[in-house]
């Protein structure tokens, strides 16, 4: 194929990520990860899967970052999950330096890719590789969006019995439990869920979204979501190498926008083969403002505290 996305971290959102890729016939693939042998075997069953679905897709596992070479998508999934307990933030200092790592080694190998970050805390590191990798900020998105709204709309389903299809949630800010579902901006076919739903449900489903990860990290006990993350990655991929312009969620660097700077953010952002191409502000109700404001300045103690731990 004449494009290429290389996948660092080789784990259970890396490889799923790989898999949906793959299903999309998008792009060759690269898995790294710094364990020998994984990132091979995984590739190798990957790639045996292929004839059955009939994708000619090139996929390769090592733990050698030459293999990325000429990538054109970097996906930055390395680093340690969750556990049962534990906050997003709870990872800084250990994913940090992962991160950091995996940023300036598949840049030596790939100068102009674009990146799309999932370890987490997923805007600080987003903001890190930015950082870290002197890139321009177009040319770096945190996925958090994506999942978090699909959660929102997995809720909204189960809780109406409409079709997932007919199901629009916007769910922006820090991925974290200050994450803001924008109930008015959602809809069941045009029809906002303020209207739609009683208060107490739709508060319920709110509440809910924000905990989903923590939902699973409970029940799993030995690891995070990666169904839902690795398909969102799949679908901001796909949407960055078709050029389509797709407008999705997804964490990005503000300069101005919802009246913030300096931060890595979830807002409605148009995806393209440039990365993102636009950022789009919406009107907020005041209710929304205020909780994105409590939401972004968890993110801003957040960057501090990597800035504590890295000289970027
Ligand atoms: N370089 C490459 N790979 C690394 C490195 C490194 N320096 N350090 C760790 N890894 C690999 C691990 O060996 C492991 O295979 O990253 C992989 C992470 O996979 P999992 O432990 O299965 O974790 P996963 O569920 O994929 O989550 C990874 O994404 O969604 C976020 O919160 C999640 O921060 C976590 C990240």
């Amino acid at each position: 194929m004449s494009s290429k996305i290389s996948i660092i971290g080789a784990g259970m959102t890396g490889a799923t990520t790989a898999h949906w890729l793959a299903e999309r016939e998008l792009a060759d693939l690269v898995l790294v990860d710094i364990v020998e042998g994984m990132p091979q075997g995984k590739a190798l069953d990957l790639l045996q899967s292929l004839p059955v679905i009939g994708k000619d897709v090139a996929v390769v596992g090592s733990n050698d970052y030459a293999a990325t070479k000429g990538s054109d998508i970097i996906v930055i999934t390395a680093g340690v999950p969750r556990k049962p307990g534990m906050s997003r933030e709870d990872l800084l200092t250990t994913n940090a330096q992962i991160v950091q790592a995996a940023t300036e080694n598949a840049l030596k190998e790939s100068p102009d890719a674009i990146f799309i970050v999932l370890t987490n805390p997923l805007d600080t590191m987003a903001y890190l590789t930015m950082k870290v990798g002197k890139l321009p900020p177009e040319r770096v998105v945190g996925q958090a969006g994506i999942l978090d709204s699909a959660r929102m709309r997995a809720f909204v389903a189960l809780e109406t019995g409409v079709s997932v299809e007919n199901i629009a949630c916007y769910v922006l800010g820090g991925h974290g439990d200050e994450m803001v579902p924008l109930t008015s901006r959602s809809n069941i076919a045009g029809i906002s869920l303020r209207e739609y739903l009683p208060a107490d449900r739709l508060e319920a489903i709110v509440d809910r979204t924000r905990k989903g990860g923590g939902e699973i990290v409970s029940l799993l006990k030995t690891g995070s979501a990666y169904y839902a993350p690795a398909v969102a990655v799949a679908q901001m991929a796909e949407a960055i190498l078709k050029d389509k312009h797709l407008i999705v969620p997804a964490s990005a660097y503000l300069q101005g926008e919802y009246g913030l700077t300096d931060i890595f953010f979830g807002v409605p952002v148009q995806l393209g083969r440039g990365g993102v191409e636009r950022i789009l502000e919406y009107a907020l109700e005041p209710d929304e403002k205020a909780a994105l404001e409590k939401s972004a300045a968890a993110v801003k103690e957040s960057i501090q505290v990597l800035h504590s731990l890295v000289k970027i």
